[in-house]
């Protein structure tokens, strides 16, 4: 009780609006999250765990269920971090109520802070549907992962004028539908700054410039766990290369009956 206390929640990172930016990243595991916590004002159980953790070619693949077992082990690693769940393809899109009852699964297995929906042309109502309902609401505008499918490819949103005006419109309707803060992803740095300048609600950009009022990364790419990341992301650890050493360091060890030694094995009294 006392650990759910000092967690932040909605209205904390609601009020950061043009202050200290807030810090996120994803997270899907209990020691990941332990980890990460200390550093984090939101720790995202993102749907790209089923790229990162499960080797899927996309998220479209990721179920309730996947949600809720990532979700569960973050909540137990961390302690300060408000925990923000994506909801997965198909488990929001087909009405509020379906939105509801899926998000109420989240909410009450979890023990999450709030959730985060992707964009489109029904999400505002069922922002609405949800915050009024008690369930804080993150959304996410400009490129939307779960739609890779319809465009086909992971493409930057904005180019033309009609897309940045979509976007933007996007974001002021899940502003006006009571979300409590907006991820916008792989934007331009001008359309960024127009959405920031254009919400009373914290933006938190990825791809999006710096223009946003907070920032978050797939925590495995800034970790630097595979060969390939997009553009923008800085790179603040080499993993990939670390596991690899390390691998190759225990292999070699146990062939050469070098593990275990001495410090590393039972000795039964006699
Ligand atoms: O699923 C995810 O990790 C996300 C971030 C990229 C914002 O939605």
């Amino acid at each position: 009780m006392k650990d759910q206390a000092r967690r932040l929640a909605a209205p904390d990172i609601a009020a950061r609006k043009g202050g200290v930016p807030v810090v996120c990243l994803t997270a899907y595991t209990a020691p990941m999250a332990q980890i990460l916590d200390a550093h984090c004002d939101v720790l995202l159980v993102g749907d790209s765990v089923g790229m990162v953790l499960h080797g899927m070619p996309n998220t479209v693949g990721v179920t309730l269920e996947m949600m809720i077992l990532h979700a569960q082990a973050v909540m137990r690693g961390s302690k300060r971090a408000m925990v923000v769940v994506d909801m997965p393809f198909g488990s929001y899109e087909g009405s509020p109520e379906q939105a509801y009852a899926a998000a109420c699964r989240v909410m009450k297995e979890t023990g999450a802070q709030g959730i985060k929906v992707e964009s489109g042309p029904t999400v505002p109502a069922t922002i609405a549907y949800l915050t009024q309902r008690g369930i804080p609401v993150m959304g996410h505008v400009g490129l939307r992962p779960q739609a890779a499918l319809m465009e086909g490819a992971f493409k930057a949103k904005g180019r033309t004028v009609d897309e940045r005006e979509r976007v933007l419109a996007e974001a002021r309707a899940s502003e006006q539908a009571g979300a409590f803060a907006i991820v916008i992803e792989g934007v331009a740095e001008a359309l960024a700054r127009e959405i920031t300048q254009a919400v009373a609600i914290p933006t938190i950009g990825i791809g999006a410039s710096p223009a946003c009022d907070g920032q978050v990364l797939v925590a495995e790419d800034m970790l630097g766990l595979f060969d390939w990341a997009p553009r923008f992301v800085r790179r603040y650890a080499d993993l990939k290369a670390d596991i690899d050493r390390a691998a190759g360091q225990y292999a070699a060890d146990v062939r050469a009956r070098q593990f275990p030694g001495e410090a590393e094995t039972y000795f039964g009294k006699s």
